[in-house]
């Protein structure tokens, strides 16, 4: 049995789709700035740039998140939404607030602190909008005929990254004070409670496309959340070993976010193992590589590449440099892209009707995207060790630097060449399917 109010996710879903092609162009953007075509340098120079592409990262992914609880929470409790016209309400406001931002940036409207640069006027009606959001799916929830640990989880999930959203808005005069609390935010929300949200949706994934029961599966959600609060909270440390803090936290952050990469094995080892012990064929291929490709990559990105420069003794040399990006592309991309494509890529054939399973358009795109940017974060990669050596081994001039790794921004965007191709074809398998119809949802899914 499906939900009409379901629908509302499609929109949400769109608009995603809508911002990675604008992060991407600003991907672009300062891929060629890079290798000396800074044509736009007038109108957008590299560090706007930077904050519309980190920016446009984190809203297309709430964007998805949105659209993921509101396509899954409504099945979960079995029940409509308690108000859909309120639920576009929202959509539309959030669009609304992000592209404000995004202008914004434009005109030199915005704060320097790297991920908030969102001015805080505007923070008050992000603010009002996720309060919005979550009075829906929250109500929903509680309404409804049942409360899943899928459901918790991805719920909790949701509310304590708005919550969590509030340290990064206390002002400071202490650079230090801003900083400590900016990765209550940063760190907090990818390596904390969206951990949270991925598991809520890979778990309600799972059980639909292996069918293995909802106990098996609901009972690895616990040990995964168990090991994000365990390595993540203090693992925040791993920001603070040169900031200006107390120096406990080179030992505590050393070894608790050394821990970090076991939740993302956990995840890894669960989605693989359900797969293999899934009897049911689900016929939706393309979702389960989604899945299990997050689950995958996540680890890789996140917990491996994370590992790479989250000790005090490397830290100190790579901090801030072009390892931060290779980490932080393949990370954002396995855990939390990929998990948004693998509920697009689950829902859409149910809510449209139009079920597109063997698309090989659709295999495309898994593979020119998921091969593009692992080929970007190899480049990322070998620039990055190249500035540490260069810049901090052998006190070379910043900017020589820079000029001496460009070559590796060829490559870049060469790769980035490969991975917007499969966004592409991703982007037209989703027109594909339509729109959303209320007999695609009443006609239910298996
Ligand atoms: C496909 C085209 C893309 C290109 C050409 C591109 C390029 C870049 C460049 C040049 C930077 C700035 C690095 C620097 O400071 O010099 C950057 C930053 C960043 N990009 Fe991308 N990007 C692309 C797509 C993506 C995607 C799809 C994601 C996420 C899934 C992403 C996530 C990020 C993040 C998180 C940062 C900030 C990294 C840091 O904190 O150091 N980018 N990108
Ligand atoms: C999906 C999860 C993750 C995502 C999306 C992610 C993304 C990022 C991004 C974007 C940054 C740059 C932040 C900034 O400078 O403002 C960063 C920094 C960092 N991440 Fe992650 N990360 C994840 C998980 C992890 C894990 C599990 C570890 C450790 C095992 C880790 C270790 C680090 C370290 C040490 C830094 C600081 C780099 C520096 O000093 O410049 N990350 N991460
Ligand atoms: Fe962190």
């Amino acid at each position: 049995m499906k939900y009409k109010s379901q629908k509302v996710a499609y929109w949400f879903f769109a608009l995603s789709m809508l911002l990675l092609t604008l992060q991407i162009t600003y991907g672009f953007i300062m891929g060629f700035a890079r290798i000396g075509f800074d044509n736009l340098h007038e109108f957008i120079p590299f560090n706007t740039a930077r904050a519309v592409h980190t920016n446009l990262l984190v809203v297309w992914l709430l964007s998805g998140f949105m659209g993921a609880a509101y396509y899954i929470i409504p099945e979960e409790a079995q029940r409509e939404l308690v108000n859909v016209k309120l639920a576009y309400v929202q959509l539309i406001s959030l669009a609304l607030v992000g592209v404000a931002a995004i202008i914004g940036f434009h005109f030199n409207i915005w704060e320097g602190r790297k991920f908030l640069e969102i001015p805080r006027p505007l923070d008050y009606l992000v603010v009002v909008n996720v309060l919005l959001f979550l009075g829906l799916i929250l109500t929903t929830l509680f309404k409804g005929k049942r409360q899943t640990t899928t459901a918790l989880v991805l719920s909790m999930g949701l509310l304590f990254a708005a919550l969590l959203y509030l340290p990064g808005m206390l002002p400071f005069d202490s650079q230090v004070m801003d900083s400590f609390f900016r990765w209550w935010v940063v760190h907090l929300w990818v390596e904390g409670v969206w951990e949270l949200i991925m598991g809520g949706i890979l778990s309600f994934l799972l059980i639909k496309l292996t069918g293995v029961d909802r106990e098996v599966i609901e009972k690895w959600l616990y040990v995964i959340v168990g090991l994000t609060f365990l390595s993540g909270v203090l693992g925040t440390g791993h920001h603070y070993y040169y900031i200006g803090v107390n120096k406990i936290w080179i030992i505590v952050g050393g070894i608790f976010s050394a821990l970090e990469p076991l939740a993302f094995l956990a995840m890894a080892l669960f989605a693989v193992n359900m797969y293999r012990k899934g009897e049911k064929k689900h016929p939706n291929k393309l979702a389960l590589y989604w899945t299990l490709g997050a689950a995958i990559v996540s680890f890789v990105g996140a917990g491996l590449l994370g590992f790479a420069h989250t000790l005090p003794q490397t830290n100190l040399y790579t901090h801030g440099t072009l390892v931060t990006a290779m980490h932080g592309h393949l990370a954002f991309w396995g855990a939390y892209g990929m998990i948004v494509i693998a509920i697009i890529s689950y829902s859409l054939p149910n809510m449209t009707g139009r079920k597109l399973y063997e698309s090989s358009i659709g295999r495309a795109a898994f593979w020119c995207a998921n091969i593009g940017m692992v080929g970007m974060t190899v480049a990322f990669g070998v620039a990055g060790v190249a500035q540490v050596y260069l810049e901090r081994k052998f006190k070379m001039d910043f900017m020589a630097v820079q000029n001496e790794i460009s070559i590796h921004f060829v490559v870049l965007i060469l790769c980035a060449t490969l991975f917007t191709l499969g966004i592409a074809f991703y982007i037209v398998d989703f027109y594909k399917h339509g729109l959303p119809t209320d007999e695609a949802l009443e006609e239910g899914d298996l």
